[in-house]
């Protein structure tokens, strides 16, 4: 049995690339592994958050994760700032790691083109990540792809304390989400579908109403061939409907160009509003009963004592590797 960390920022906009790149995987690995899946708010503090806001969307996120079938009693689902040694361990790690390192992260060098000032946890926040995965001696860390370059940064934070002090940490692998599962967005399949994209009908959120999956999934770019068929290259658009089709069915590309022979983009769209809104009816279903009841606050409340068991044991083994305390 492996150990498995992911960190999750809380933002609420969860979409369907989202859950088909990420969140079933996640769920799929709690069957045979010790999971451990955080909810990131001091990573979202690294750029300016409204409190309010950020509490709601910490909770938001929890009872979407339950909702998709993350199951708080398989795996523990806990929020970051509940577990001190996240912070703590973020420390020694920074004395560890070289501003340069830093520097030369391409999210960091993203988030601060063009800003006159930026500010420092922006800089070391690879380095907080690095704490949230040793701080549990993880073996698997399931991440998108553009993560790779902070994974290779905690291994490396690993590997030169290990050879320093001796052995300390377990040093983790990435595994990176499939690439092919990429959904991308509806309103330009050639580029990825995002949270961030400011044409809402781009992406599906997993709470959206029916009426909006309608919409979005209607207005989906697709090409003037008017042949239902898988080719990425020459109908993105097609082949991403097809893709989130297969997807949510189980049914393969191959039976579903068959099921269209001689169907227009008409059909097949609506019958893919029918399969989302079927897809999203019940998470939202058990998202509502999960995001109003006290038992989203106690299973929180209890992964972060679950989590906090095994962060105490890593930490006193780092305060001892350091020679900090007495
Ligand atoms: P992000 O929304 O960038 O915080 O991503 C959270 C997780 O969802 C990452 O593991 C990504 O790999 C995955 N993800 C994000 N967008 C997509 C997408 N359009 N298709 C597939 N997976 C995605
Ligand atoms: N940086 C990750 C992201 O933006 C979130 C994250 C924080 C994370 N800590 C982590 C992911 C630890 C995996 C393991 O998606």
């Amino acid at each position: 049995m492996s150990r498995v960390f992911s960190g999750v920022q809380p933002t609420g906009n969860i979409h369907l690339g989202n859950y088909l790149g990420a969140l079933k995987q996640f769920v799929e690995l709690q069957e045979e592994n010790e999971c451990l899946y955080c909810i990131v708010d001091e990573h979202a503090i690294t750029v300016p958050q409204d409190p309010k806001e950020l509490k709601k969307h910490i909770l938001d996120v929890a009872a979407l994760y339950m909702a998709v079938g993350v199951d708080p009693k398989k795996s523990i689902v806990f929020v970051q700032s509940q577990v001190s040694g996240h912070a703590e361990l973020g420390w020694v790690l920074n004395c560890c790691a070289n501003t340069g390192e830093l520097f030369r992260m391409t999210q960091f060098k993203a988030k601060s083109a063009g800003k006159e000032s930026v500010g420092a946890g922006l800089l070391t926040y690879p380095v907080l990540m690095a704490a949230d995965i040793l701080l549990y001696d993880t073996d698997i860390v399931p991440v998108g792809n553009d993560q790779k370059q902070h994974i290779e940064l905690t291994r490396d934070l690993a590997i030169r304390v290990n050879n320093k002090y001796g052995k300390t940490f377990v040093v983790p692998d990435g595994r990176f989400l499939k690439a092919g599962a990429r959904v991308m967005a509806l309103d330009d399949p050639t580029s990825k579908m995002s949270k961030s994209a400011v044409n809402e009908h781009s992406r599906i959120s997993l709470l959206d109403e029916p009426s909006k999956i309608k919409k979005s999934i209607m207005k989906s770019t697709t090409d003037s061939e008017g042949v239902i068929r898988f080719d990425i290259e020459n109908k993105p658009g097609v082949s991403n409907l097809l893709s989130i089709y297969s997807a949510l069915t189980g049914k393969t590309i191959e039976a579903l160009e068959k099921d269209y022979e001689g169907h227009g983009y008409g059909d097949l769209k609506k019958d893919l509003v029918e399969v989302v809104v079927e897809s999203l009816a019940p998470i939202q279903e058990k998202y509502k009963e999960i995001r109003e009841s006290k038992e989203l606050i106690d299973a929180l409340n209890d992964g972060a004592n679950r989590a906090e068991a095994i962060a105490q044991k890593t930490m006193k083994r780092v305060r001892d590797t350091f020679g900090l305390g007495l």
